[in-house]
């Protein structure tokens, strides 16, 4: 049987820190309830001439030097992003000019917040079939270009990053499973227009992130519940089989309600939130990044993936590391 494993990962954040404090300045807030309400203290914010695939390529080679392999060997790149670098090419292409490689095939995903997860999906599925050997995925965001700094229940969110993961072929256990979900029915509830292909051009809508977060709230809460449940019963494991619950970063009462819905305490789980905000689809790359750097997650160890966005989309991922 052929596993994708995990050969490497990468990532990058902008410089600029944007505070809480700073954002009392812009709109009617405070660090305290920013804080209260979703966990969050500092989010960054890419610099003018920084996009979603020159974030990527920085991530990118973060994790091709940490796997040690020859960036030609890549066979296919699945960029995850909701603020690409133009409609087309796909972020996926710019990065694989970035990074000189000529060979195989690259096309971004878009699932909002949920992206990495169907990326990984994705390149499981063409590693298991022996399609490809080598899948580099990596989820890049530049929230803060579609976010609107004069709404306060959504600018406190949000925040810039690159996150990047080498899979490879091998004949030992990786990722033992995924599961990709989507409701088109909840649009209202959180979606950004593209003001440029508008469906309804009297509408006249700004290309800005509209969300009803109570809502979302509840149906993430939900919806994350059940991913737990359909995970462990597809590999017939128990909730104490999971080492590490490596989330998509959106608020920690929500992160908190799936770590006990695992009966898991939040020292077992990749928390970047508080530095970083809501990435979208870069999020759990970058917490999984930060947790095998920094050697809290060790090899053989079980991890579990899971992400909620707009659609709904949601979806987890199991590895064995
Ligand atoms: N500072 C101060 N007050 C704020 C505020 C802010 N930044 N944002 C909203 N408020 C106010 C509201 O206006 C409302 O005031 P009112 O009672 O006078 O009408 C009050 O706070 C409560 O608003 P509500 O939206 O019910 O708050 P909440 O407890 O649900 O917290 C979120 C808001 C956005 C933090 C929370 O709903 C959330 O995180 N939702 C999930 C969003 C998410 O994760 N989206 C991405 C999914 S991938």
């Amino acid at each position: 049987m052929i596993w994708s494993n995990v050969i490497g990962t990468g990532g990058y954040l902008p410089a600029t820190v944007r505070s809480n404090d700073d954002l009392s300045r812009m709109v009617d807030t405070s660090d305290s309830w920013i804080y209260e309400r979703t966990g969050i203290k500092t989010r960054r914010i890419a610099a003018p001439e920084e996009t979603a695939s020159s974030m990527a390529e920085i991530a990118s080679r973060e994790a091709i030097a940490r796997a040690g392999i020859d960036p030609q060997s890549i066979d296919m790149i699945i960029v995850a992003t909701g603020t690409p670098d133009r409609v087309y090419p796909s972020t996926a292409c710019l990065l694989q000019q970035r990074l000189g490689i000529r060979n195989g095939v690259g096309f971004d995903v878009q699932a909002a917040c949920s992206g990495a997860i169907f990326a990984v999906s994705i390149a499981d599925q063409y590693i298991k079939t022996g399609f490809c050997k080598t899948v580099l995925v990596v989820g890049s965001e530049i929230c803060s270009r579609i976010v609107d700094w004069n709404d306060r229940a959504t600018c406190i969110l949000f925040g810039d990053g690159a996150g990047a993961v080498l899979l490879t072929a091998s004949d030992q256990p990786g990722i033992l499973s995924t599961h990709i979900h989507s409701d088109g029915s909840y649009e209202d509830l959180l979606y950004c227009p593209n003001p440029q292909v508008a469906i309804d051009a009297q509408k006249d809508e700004p290309g800005v992130i509209n969300m009803r977060g109570n809502e979302v709230f509840k149906v993430a809460v939900n919806t994350l519940g059940r991913i737990v449940d359909e995970t462990l019963a597809a590999n017939g494991l128990q909730q104490n089989a999971i080492d590490w619950l490596v989330p998509h970063q959106a608020n920690t009462r929500i992160i908190a309600a799936t770590a006990k819905k695992l009966g898991m305490t939040m020292d077992q789980v990749i928390l970047t939130l508080e530095t970083q905000g809501n990435t979208s689809s870069a999020s759990l790359l970058l917490a999984f990044h930060e947790g095998v750097r920094d050697g809290r997650i060790q090899p053989g160890q079980t991890i579990l993936m899971e992400a909620f966005g707009a659609g709904f989309t949601w979806g987890s991922a199991l590895i064995k590391y």
